[in-house]
């Protein structure tokens, strides 16, 4: 491998163990694949512009999810249009015949975008698309019978997302048309046969249905359940873009719910577009998305790059009382990147203080009840980003009013964010903070509730006050180690 220079990815605000773009614009993930010991991560990208632009498909592969390598462009606009998001797969029985049953192809399944047709109102723009691979996903060609799915009915038909379905041996597809999911089948991944709807009168329905995703999980008492994954924009919890799951069943044809209430992903403002990987070793439900928000992402404080993935999380299926609940918690290998750091702790009136060189890239790890409390990170640039819990209202609060560089967009700090968590335990919980540059990631007993922020402090915080919670804390601080 060559020596990559001292100062790559040093960059203010550069994350250090998320994935980010080597340069320029990048949005949503896309493609996620598993396939022969490489985790693939493809990305909604512009490679002119650290703003929105033609879509492209980026690249980048790893055998841990943590540490990534960058490749080529892989889908670049053509005469159908710009490459939207989407999903891949491996066609192992080649039944697509794109490959050989020796070399059995991976298939990219995206939408196309055509910038041309879409001023002219027809809602024939968003069609979807097919490409391939023979080379392990280095280097795709594109079907050339596409679009496999045409459209003259919606303005916003898109982001295909396929897996293989083991009972009815059959490709499944979910597509969104603006405000519902729609399901296809196929035997081939070229041939699609509409199958079903979804969620026209069930769910938040604040703005437009993006980037589905559908699995499914079992409890720890051994329930099965289908989760329904809609990403809907604007509408989410805290403004702007947010991602809702709906429990339920799916029979091959339809998925039903019969959840009244509406639950998200991640009540943070920057969880975007998140889908989870296919064919994964042991089948682990990874999940990663895109930590951004369209409100104000074209204008977050970045020079030369743009656009951060969350850490890649585990999935599962919790049942709390009567409601499910699907946790999202950071992948066990994510602890590796776990070392010491020298931490000064004085206990004062109402105030344990720890202090430390920087909370650049951190994590903090510690166990507590539901009772009121705060944590304030902040610097001697007077900046400071302030969490907290509150026991009668049940809810962990977040707010980067003061927390840096925040002028870019008046929605970037317009409200506090406000998460509900109704069903925490009584016995105490563990509370995970992971800090990356420009981000917060919050995670209470082990995912059940996360919270996901972009926060721009002038500089590193350095100090961490924790009110109300008493001398008895015990925090565990680590720093991360850089993968770059
Ligand atoms: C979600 C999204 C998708 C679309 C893509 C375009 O953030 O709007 O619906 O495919 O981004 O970049």
């Amino acid at each position: 491998m060559t020596e990559l220079p001292e100062e790559y990815y040093r960059e203010k605000y550069r994350p250090q163990f998320h994935f980010s773009p080597p340069e320029k614009w990048m949005n949503d993930p896309n493609g996620l694949v598993y396939h022969q010991g490489v985790y693939h991560l493809f990305y909604q990208y512009y490679p002119d512009d650290v703003v929105w632009g033609p879509m492209h498909w980026g690249h980048a592969v790893s055998s841990d999810l943590l540490h990534w390598g960058h490749k080529p462009v892989a889908l670049y606009p053509d005469a159908l249009g710009y490459i939207f998001s989407g999903s891949a797969v491996f066609d192992k029985n080649n039944t697509s015949k794109l490959g050989t049953s020796e070399h059995p192809p991976l298939v990219a399944i995206f939408t196309y975008h055509d910038p041309e047709k879409e001023p002219l109102g027809n809602n024939d723009h968003q069609t979807q698309g097919i490409a391939y691979s023979l080379d392990g996903g280095l280097t795709w060609e594109k079907y050339s019978g596409n679009p496999v799915i045409d459209n003259k009915e919606f303005a916003d038909f898109r982001d295909p997302k396929v897996f293989w379905d083991e009972e009815q041996s059959q490709w499944i597809m979910l597509l969104v048309a603006g405000d519902h999911l729609r399901i296809y089948s196929s035997p081939n991944l070229i041939e699609w046969t509409w199958l079903s709807e979804f969620g026209r009168d069930q769910g938040a329905h604040g703005g437009v249905w993006e980037c589905p995703d559908m699995f499914r999980l079992t409890t720890p008492e051994g329930e099965e359940k289908w989760v329904l994954l809609i990403s809907i924009n604007p509408g989410g919890p805290n403004g702007g873009s947010a991602t809702q799951y709906f429990v339920g069943d799916f029979d091959g044809i339809a998925f039903t719910s019969d959840q009244v209430e509406v639950k998200w992903v991640d009540w943070g403002t920057d969880n975007y577009a998140g889908v989870t990987y296919n064919h994964t070793p042991d089948g682990e439900r990874v999940f990663i998305a895109w930590m951004g928000n369209w409100d104000y992402a074209p204008k977050t404080p970045t020079q030369g790059w743009r656009g951060a993935m969350t850490l890649p999380r585990t999935l599962s299926l919790c049942r709390s009382n009567t409601s499910y609940e699907l946790k999202s918690y950071p992948v066990n290998a994510f602890s590796k990147l776990r070392n010491t750091i020298r931490v000064r702790r004085e206990d004062l009136p109402g105030e344990s203080r720890f202090q430390t060189s920087n909370f650049n890239a951190a994590e903090i790890v510690f166990k507590t009840t539901l009772t009121d409390q705060k944590w304030v990170f902040s610097n001697a640039a007077g900046n400071s980003l302030v969490i907290a819990l509150y026991a009668k209202t049940k809810t962990l609060t977040l707010d980067r009013s003061n927390s840096g560089v925040t002028h870019f967009d008046p929605s970037f700090t317009q409200a506090v964010q406000i998460a509900e968590i109704p069903h925490l335990p009584e016995e105490p919980f563990e509370v995970r903070m992971i800090l990356d540059a420009c981000s917060v990631e919050l995670f209470l007993n082990e995912g059940q509730y996360t919270m996901t922020s972009l926060v721009f402090p002038e500089q590193p915080f350095t100090k961490l006050s924790v009110y109300g919670n008493g001398e008895g804390l015990q925090p565990s601080f680590y720093g991360i180690g850089r993968v770059w």
